[in-house]
């Protein structure tokens, strides 16, 4: 199967990478290369792996990315559309670049790279959401209405593209990952799930007759 991972080179997208590349061909995507690499570096058990840089915000490079994986590949089994972001604060503080960041790229990336990729995908799409697309929070409004609205594009998806693609939303709560290296509205992020275990358990429910994944 061709496994293409967006958000790769960090956190749960690294760890997806790993659980999901045996006998797999893996295209993991996201802006670093050298992140990118590293985690092609630890997979030992894929069939391929290929790294592609690409900003999802950025509708020409989502453009090239499906190119690129045309040539490599004929088309994609698995999307699995786990890069975004996370900035956080009282509204009234929240800068109008971060809140543009934040939709650009948890809403409209994933937007994006699900339209450009849907004429080559075969089987699945999951898209890597968040409990902030389930409950308000304080101080993540932007946060939440970015997940609200994943979460609003894939139920929609799962009955549009019903019978042809299965998509999968999955709903987990905080994880120790760099998502939280630039904030402080988390003091400890060590008490969070380690992104390698969110990772299997996902791979485990992941089965044919699920849509949702629920982690708490
Ligand atoms: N950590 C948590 O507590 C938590 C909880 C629930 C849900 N989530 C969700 O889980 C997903 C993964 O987050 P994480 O915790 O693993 O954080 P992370 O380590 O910061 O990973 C996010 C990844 O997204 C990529 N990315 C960001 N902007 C991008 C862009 N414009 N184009 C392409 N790639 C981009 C980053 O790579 P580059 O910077 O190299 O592009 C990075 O590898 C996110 O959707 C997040 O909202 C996280």
């Amino acid at each position: 199967m061709v496994v293409v991972i967006t958000g790769a080179g960090s956190g749960l997208g690294r760890e997806l990478a790993k659980v999901y590349s045996k006998d797999n061909d893996l295209v993991l995507v996201g802006r670093r290369m050298d992140k990118l690499e590293e985690t092609r570096d630890e997979i030992i058990d894929a069939k391929s792996v290929v790294c592609i840089e690409c900003d999802i915000t950025n509708p020409q490079s989502v453009d090239d990315l499906k190119e690129k994986i045309k040539n490599i590949h004929k088309d994609v089994d698995i999307l699995i559309n786990n890069a975004g972001v996370g900035i956080f604060g009282p509204l009234e503080e929240m800068k109008i670049d971060d809140i543009n960041t934040l939709i650009d790229t948890n809403v409209k990336g994933t937007i994006f790279i699900t339209r450009a990729l849907l004429p080559i995908i075969n089987k699945k799409i999951m898209n890597i959401i968040s409990t902030a697309g389930l409950r308000g929070k304080v101080n993540e409004s932007v946060y939440c209405a970015s997940k609200f609205a994943v979460r609003g594009f894939s139920e929609s998806l799962m009955k549009e593209l019903e019978g042809r693609i299965k998509v999968v939303s999955v709903y987990m709560g905080g994880m120790d990952t760099p998502f939280w290296n630039n904030t402080d509205h988390v003091k400890d992020k060590s008490r969070f799930k380690k992104p390698h275990e969110v990772a299997l358990t996902i791979r485990e429910m992941d089965d044919d007759l699920t849509s949702e994944i629920h982690i708490s």
